[in-house]
């Protein structure tokens, strides 16, 4: 029987899952049960990875406990370091750099087989990858991790050496609660295929890195920023974003495979941004005000450039701004999705795992036939 063939896999069902509900339609996204909108702004990251990874929020007991063993497991094997630093001397892209050194955080682990443990671990060392690379490419010493602080607020302080304020962590929290998981994307459905060979957590996890490191997946903030700094003033939007469009150019931060509404993180995102930004400088409110206008031009010349396609804002224009207003410099913006990404991949390989079936779908041959082997 011949099958079809779907380009990009688009709306094929391959897995199925209790970690979100992405309805594309109404703008809707469920984590685990909760509105994205209730969830976000309210859990720490710690408590949402355990909702993801254990299928229910901990108690306070628990919430203690699993603190503490992400907490333990920050610092990061000499090996690692070692290569940051031949890494930084290259000066690598910071992405880049987590792909390489995500393989090698889990070398003084012992391999326990179990998922769970593996994942905290690869959970709780990624963000000291990112903080001591973006320290080493700036010519600074790393700074160890401090188990006193949260998972956010101990990757804020071992990027810049203070702690950070409470609407600092915050904002953090709900940037990687907003991005934790989000249906089969290609970084989740890599994570999926690799451990569906029952090969480690360590390789999914490097896989999934390698997928979200491409611009159509992760890398778009960065160049989201860009365009709003590019366009420097209100007035001049209209104009450069005509420019973009006709040169065939996307613009970074709009359109989305799933949603045809606006992405519903990028509401919650916009909230954090603005009660971050209230307290922020002159400029960057002001950059802040102009990226609303930015967005909304965007949005309109979207809809005329291709009528019918419904190009909205997506997660990353926000998440340009929050993670600008935090203090991150645009290439560390990828990374620091990763670092909350990783909650849904470990989440996806949990589920992947229990049902033991490996991920090997069909090509179909479309290639010449009937070749003989000729000697040069
Ligand atoms: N700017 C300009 N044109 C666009 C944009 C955009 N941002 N997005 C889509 N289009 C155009 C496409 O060129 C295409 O035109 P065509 O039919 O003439 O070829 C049409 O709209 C439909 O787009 P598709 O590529 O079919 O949409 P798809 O669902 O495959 O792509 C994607 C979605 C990759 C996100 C796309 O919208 C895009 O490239 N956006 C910019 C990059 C970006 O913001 N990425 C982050 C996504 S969110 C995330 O991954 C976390």
């Amino acid at each position: 029987m011949s099958q079809s063939f779907v380009a990009g896999l688009e709306g094929v069902v391959a897995a199925e899952t209790r970690l979100s509900r992405v309805d594309g339609q109404k703008g809707e996204l469920i984590i685990a049960g909760y509105a994205l909108e209730e969830i976000a702004p309210r859990a720490t990251f710690e408590q949402l990875l355990y909702l993801l990874w254990f299928g229910a929020l901990p108690t306070a007991e628990e919430l203690t406990d699993w603190q503490a063993t992400m907490a333990a497991q920050r610092a990061i094997p000499p090996a690692t370091y070692t290569l940051l630093e031949a890494i930084a001397q290259q000066n690598q892209d910071p992405m880049l750099a987590l792909r390489m050194a995500a393989g090698t955080a889990d070398l003084l682990d012992e391999t326990s087989g179990d998922l769970r443990q593996e994942g905290a671990s690869m959970a709780a060392k990624l963000p000291t990858i990112v903080a001591a690379y973006a320290r080493l490419q700036a010519g600074q010493s790393p700074i160890a991790p401090n188990p006193a602080l949260s998972h956010a607020a101990n990757f804020l302080y071992m990027l810049t050496g203070d702690e950070p304020r409470a609407e600092q962590v915050r904002g953090l929290q709900t940037y990687w609660n907003s991005v934790v998981d989000h249906g089969l994307n290609a970084s989740t459905f890599t994570a999926r295929v690799i451990i569906a060979t029952r090969s480690d957590l360590a390789s999914a996890v490097v896989g999934a890195i390698g997928a979200l490191k491409g611009p159509l997946h992760g890398g778009a903030p960065g160049p989201a920023l860009d365009m709003v700094r590019e366009i420097g003033t209100l007035s001049r939007a209209d104009e450069v974003i005509r420019a973009k469009l006709a040169k065939g150019e996307r613009l970074m931060g709009f359109g989305h495979r799933v949603y045809k509404v606006r992405d519903p993180r990028a509401a919650v995102l916009a909230e954090a941004a603005e009660a971050l930004f209230a307290t922020a400088s002159e400029a960057d409110k002001a950059l802040y005000s102009l990226a609303k206008g930015v967005e909304d031009t965007a949005v309109r010349l979207l809809a005329e450039h291709k009528p019918g396609r419904n190009l909205q804002t997506n997660v990353e224009f926000y998440t340009a701004l929050l993670l600008h207003g935090l203090g991150l410099e645009s290439d560390l913006f990828s990374p620091t999705f990763a670092l909350g990404r990783i909650g849904g991949w470990v989440g996806h390989c949990l589920e992947q795992a229990e049902t033991g079936r490996l991920i090997r779908p069909k090509s179909r041959y479309v290639g010449v036939v009937g070749r003989r082997w000729g000697d040069i």
